[in-house]
């Protein structure tokens, strides 16, 4: 970790993609439109909006062109759309996003259950991208899923997710998503693989995309903070999951770790009420309740009135 730099993480904010992708009740284009507006404002720094990709495979999605089309853009918040192929590069950049997001599993089953193709054959659309699309307006960003484990093979080599990056690199992306799609990450091995990426790309523009679903979402992303990352993809209310990974579940709760950098004395960029009051907007809007905890217990600095105050406001603890 670079002991004297800035004390300041970026968030990019996922709920709109990752999050919506899953709910099975279908969330109008007005009302998402409105909530990215309000999102804008919040201060984060990137929105992944939607995805371009099979109104089939991801039905919940398939506004994205609409979606794009009414969203006033902020200046200063770049907005992202996930990419899997060149079909959906085409979609995106009729849609005017800013950045690209291009998806590809380490794991060759994973890739071929979520993106129907081989590693080669994902490598070979985005090699495709990168030519045609790459430009002054469009930045490309290459996510690396299931880089910490695959829920049908397992563990990943590190040497096999680094191998991926540097293939990255070398096609033209512009930044790296290290993602642990299905929550399967230990703070150990990301404070590792961090690093190591880190030291074989000093200057990456390095991203960390995790899920909370066995718990360890928060101290993985402490782990990569510690490691040297400074760019967290995050989840308003937590809501989110792979629609074609088993036991899926959300990613890591934008508003707590938000709250959780900015008790450690991290700025975020962002404003934590503006954040918890869209989180409380979420159960609504999808139908169910949702797992975040600051937007239920509040913050730490929001303190209670004492019990053991008299309603005259005398102490009268004097017993123990
Ligand atoms: N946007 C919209 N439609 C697309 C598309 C895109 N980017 N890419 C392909 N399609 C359409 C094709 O036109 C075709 O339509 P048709 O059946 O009406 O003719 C259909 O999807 C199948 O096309 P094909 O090229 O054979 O794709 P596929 O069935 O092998 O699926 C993907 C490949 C990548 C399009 C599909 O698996 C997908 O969209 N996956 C998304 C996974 C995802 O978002 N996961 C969660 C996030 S990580
Ligand atoms: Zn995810």
């Amino acid at each position: 970790m670079p002991a004297d730099g800035p004390k300041r993480v970026f968030i990019n904010e996922v709920s709109t993609r990752d999050g919506f992708q899953m709910e099975l009740r279908w969330i109008e284009t007005d009302e998402k439109v409105r909530f990215i507006d309000d999102l804008s404002l919040s201060g984060v720094a990137k929105i992944e909006v939607s995805s371009f990709v099979s109104w089939k495979a991801v039905p919940a999605l398939a506004d994205a062109s609409d979606v794009f089309a009414r969203i006033q853009r902020r200046a200063g918040v770049i907005y992202v759309a996930l990419v899997p192929n060149l079909r959906g590069a085409e979609r995106a950049a009729a849609a005017e996003v800013d950045e690209m997001n291009l998806v590809m599993s380490s794991s060759e089953t994973h890739n071929r259950a979520n993106m129907r193709m081989t590693c080669a054959q994902s490598l070979g659309n985005f090699r495709d991208i990168t030519t045609g699309f790459a430009s002054k307006t469009i930045t490309l960003n290459g996510t690396i899923a299931t880089a910490f484990g695959c829920p049908f093979e397992g563990a990943q080599d590190p040497a096999r997710v680094l191998g991926f990056a540097e293939r990255y690199l070398e096609i033209g992306m512009a930044g790296i998503t290290l993602a642990d799609t299905t929550g399967m990450a230990n703070p150990r091995q990301v404070e590792d693989l961090v690093a190591a990426i880190l030291r074989r790309f000093p200057e990456l523009p390095l991203t960390l995309h995790f899920h909370n679903t066995r718990g360890m979402g928060l101290a993985n992303v402490v782990a990569a903070y510690d490691a040297g990352a400074r760019s967290f993809d995050g989840s308003l209310g937590g809501i989110g999951g792979c629609p074609f990974a088993p036991g899926a579940t959300g990613n890591v709760c934008t508003e707590d770790f938000v709250h959780m950098f900015e008790c450690m004395g991290v700025d975020t960029g962002t404003q934590l009420d503006a954040l918890v009051a869209l989180s409380r907007r979420l159960p609504a809007m999808v139908g169910h309740d949702v797992s975040g905890q600051v937007a239920k217990a509040g913050a730490v600095w929001n303190l209670h009135p004492s019990p053991l105050l008299s309603p005259a406001g005398c102490d009268t603890a004097a017993h123990p």
